[in-house]
């Protein structure tokens, strides 16, 4: 079975309860229709009724009458979550006024539903910047123990079999922390690992890149590359990193034998870590166009319940695959 198909198949048997925050837009609302007529998730969309209702109509939507709709302007729960975001946020002194005019957001809602147990994950993104999606994320659902940086990778299927295993690999970060320490970029590398393993199934093998292949430059930038190799070997043990590593030294054998031959990874990396986000947004965009590589994602990593964002270009089809991945999120088989 193909993997997103797999992918699917658990989710189906998850039945994990995901919330759709932009459901007055085109393609959510399809793709919320095709998921509850397939089985892949209970749908929670958090807008105005009569948005929803017209909008299902105008696309001849039935399936969508089996969603929850929770209208952010009026729900039962509305005090209740105020409160919590309010004891969530004192230290940054939100008042209870700020808190009630901040769920009208249907992002904000969407969050405050999962920090309360009424949802299980959410996916965004379709018509918001991935900011604005985050950042309620990042202030009520928070980050994972013992990680501090949320990151994003890609599940990257090349038409090239050659390539990663059997034409799979991941790459991180492409989509969220613009600069990270040697200390975040660990994380980075570990919650990658952790999604390599779970999603993709893959045994990872990581490569930390850089300019530089094991001293060939000096530079501060490679210094925190081989600084972060080393604080993730001490945190997951159980996962291959090496760096710092030149991608041609990471993905070709010829190479990564010639250039580091007591390398466990040279040559054969599966999971490609980048030192930056531009590097690796760039790159995942590039391969994803020039060698018409499928790119699943980004799937956000290091967060303590599932919330992804998806990019403003995205299909119908990418929204379900991406609630599908949150359900396998959501039910920890990942
Ligand atoms: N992980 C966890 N928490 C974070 C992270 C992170 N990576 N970044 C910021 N935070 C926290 C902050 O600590 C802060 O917490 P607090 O309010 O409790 O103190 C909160 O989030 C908000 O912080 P801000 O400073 O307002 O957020 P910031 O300005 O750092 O913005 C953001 C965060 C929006 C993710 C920013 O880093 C960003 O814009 N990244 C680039 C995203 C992007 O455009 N990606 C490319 C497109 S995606 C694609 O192509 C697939």
């Amino acid at each position: 079975m193909e993997l997103m198909e797999k992918i699917k198949a658990n989710a189906k048997k998850f039945n994990k309860r995901i919330v759709l925050p932009e459901a007055w837009e085109e393609r959510t609302l399809r793709a919320a229709d095709i998921l509850i007529a397939e089985g892949i998730a209970q749908i929670i969309l958090t807008e105005k009724p009569e948005i929803v209702h017209r909008e299902a109509l105008k696309f001849g939507l039935k399936n969508i009458e089996r969603a929850t709709i929770i209208d952010p302007a009026n729900h039962a729960k509305k005090e209740s979550y105020a409160d919590l975001m309010v004891e969530l946020r004192k230290s940054k002194g939100l008042t209870k006024d700020e808190a009630m005019k901040l769920l009208e957001n249907p992002l904000f809602l969407a969050t405050l539903m999962i920090k309360a147990g009424d949802a299980d994950g959410e996916v965004a993104g379709a018509n918001n910047a991935t900011g604005d999606v985050l950042r309620p994320a990042f202030q009520y659902v928070k980050t994972l123990p013992g990680i501090s940086v949320v990151s994003g990778a890609f599940i990257m299927i090349m038409p090239d079999a050659k390539w990663g295993d059997n034409g799979m690999m991941v790459f991180a970060d492409c989509a969220v922390h613009p600069n990270p320490t040697a200390r975040e970029l660990a994380e980075i590398a570990v919650c990658t690992a952790q999604t390599a393993q779970a999603i993709a199934e893959m045994e990872p093998r990581v490569a930390m890149l850089s300019f530089s292949t094991k001293g060939s430059a000096k530079h501060e930038m490679v210094d925190k590359v081989v600084e972060a190799t080393e604080i993730a070997r001490k945190m997951a043990p159980q996962f291959l990193f090496d760096g710092e590593l030149q991608a041609d030294a990471a993905i070709v054998e010829s190479i990564g034998r010639l250039k580091c031959p007591d390398s466990p990874i040279a040559g054969r990396a599966n999971v490609l870590v980048f030192p930056t986000l531009e590097s690796g947004n760039i790159a995942y965009k590039l391969v994803q166009r020039l060698a018409n590589a499928e790119a699943i994602g980004p799937v956000l990593q290091g967060m303590a319940a599932p919330i992804n964002d998806l990019s403003r270009g995205c299909s119908v089809s990418d929204i379900v695959n991406l609630v599908a991945i949150t359900a396998n999120q959501a039910a920890g088989s990942y």
